[in-house]
């Protein structure tokens, strides 16, 4: 089998690489390397023996996307994962977010779906804006969004709906991430955005070993237990399998429609002071915070409701907050 993985260096694109070549599956990585680095694929090398065939291009450009699958023509299947991820950054910067999300996606609609490659989507909980019942279920109507990133994610599944339906052999699954977190085992690959990260975890650690003076908590005073948000955090390791089980549930056929939604997320809420106490515990090092306005585009709490995927796709996840924060911070000290 051979997948292409769009956005394959990125921060969950490598890690589902290494499942896949380590299931013995060809895969096809293209980045454009905006928010990652090509020594990510010493890394995957290092983690599976084995290399994706690596193609430094960006997907907005329509022609190079065609020129891919007329030299690969035995894809078969797309997992989607190149567009940019902050929600922040996308209010100060909303018409980038909007032209990298939107257009790299239609590109590849384009290319994929009359031939038939089912494609399998990186949607967001941040689709949900602020839901009004929690745990979130996949059926939960979808609010105005808090952000452009998030319309970016709404409009991608839309667009990617749509085109199930004009195309009778187009299949695709839309997979609603809630907050990925954590690094592979081995953290020989694990998150590296370029700059400052705008994550919570990589600035967390970032600051636990000096790299910033200071992590600062946006918003003190929400409507949560402890006045700080509430979010799922899944182990990014968890978060590659259950695109394994996505991917082979959808090619051999075992869809019940064209175009389905799934959750992604362990089903816990966790606030970013438990974060950050579970952190220092986990590492044993104290974390400097200070409180300071709520974040543009932030939504108060979002956590998962995971029954649909536990029961059509059999997957759920295994890792612990603790696990996750401690692959985090191990990646942090190795890399
Ligand atoms: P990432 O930034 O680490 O990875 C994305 C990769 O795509 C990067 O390597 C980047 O260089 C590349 N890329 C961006 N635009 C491109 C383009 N036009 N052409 C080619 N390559 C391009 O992000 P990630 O955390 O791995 O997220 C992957 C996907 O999952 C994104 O679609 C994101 O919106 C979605 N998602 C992420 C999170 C999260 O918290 N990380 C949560 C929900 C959904
Ligand atoms: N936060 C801080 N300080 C920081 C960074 C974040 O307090 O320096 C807080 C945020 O306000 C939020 C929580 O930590 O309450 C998590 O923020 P992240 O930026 O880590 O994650 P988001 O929930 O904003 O968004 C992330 C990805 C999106 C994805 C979404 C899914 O960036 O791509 O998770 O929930 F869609």
């Amino acid at each position: 089998m051979k997948i292409l993985v769009t956005g394959g260096l990125g921060y969950i694109g490598s890690h589902v690489t290494t499942l896949l070549l380590e299931k013995s599956v060809d895969v096809i990585s293209v980045d454009n390397l905006e928010n990652s680095r090509i020594e990510v694929l010493d890394g995957i090398k290092e983690i599976t023996g084995k290399q994706p065939i690596f193609k430094q291009l960006d997907i907005r450009d329509e022609n190079a996307l065609k020129n891919l699958f007329k030299d690969h023509t035995d894809i078969d299947g797309v997992i989607h994962f190149a567009a940019y991820k902050a929600v922040g950054e996308s209010v100060k910067q909303p018409l980038r977010y909007y032209h990298n999300n939107i257009v790299g996606l239609l590109n590849l609609l384009n290319s994929i779906a009359k031939i038939g490659i089912p494609l399998i989507f990186s949607s967001s909980c941040t689709v949900y804006g602020q839901a009004d019942k929690l745990p979130i279920k996949e059926s939960a109507s979808i609010l105005p969004a808090a952000s452009p990133y998030g319309y970016s994610k709404q409009v991608g599944e839309q667009f990617v709906k749509d085109t199930c339906k004009a195309h009778k052999n187009f299949n695709a699954i839309l997979l609603r991430y809630f907050n990925p977190i954590g690094a592979h085992p081995s953290v020989k690959i694990g998150e590296q955005p370029q700059g400052v990260p705008q994550n919570l975890v990589p600035f967390l650690t970032q600051t636990a070993i000096g790299k910033h003076p200071v992590l600062k908590i946006f918003g003190s005073d929400y409507d949560t237990p402890d006045g700080t948000c509430i979010r799922d955090y899944i182990h990014v390791m968890d978060l590659a399998e259950a695109h394994i089980n996505s991917l082979e549930y959808l090619i051999s056929s075992k869809n019940t429609s064209k175009c389905e939604t799934f959750n992604v997320g362990t089903g816990k809420g966790v606030s970013v002071l438990e974060v950050i106490q579970t952190f220092e515990k986990v590492s044993g090092k104290k974390v400097p915070y200070q409180f300071t306005e709520p974040r543009d585009g932030d939504t108060v709490a979002a956590f998962a409701d995971v029954e649909m995927i536990e029961q059509k796709i059999g997957w759920k996840a295994k890792y612990t907050l603790e696990e996750a924060l401690k692959n985090a911070w191990d990646w942090e000290k190795n890399h």
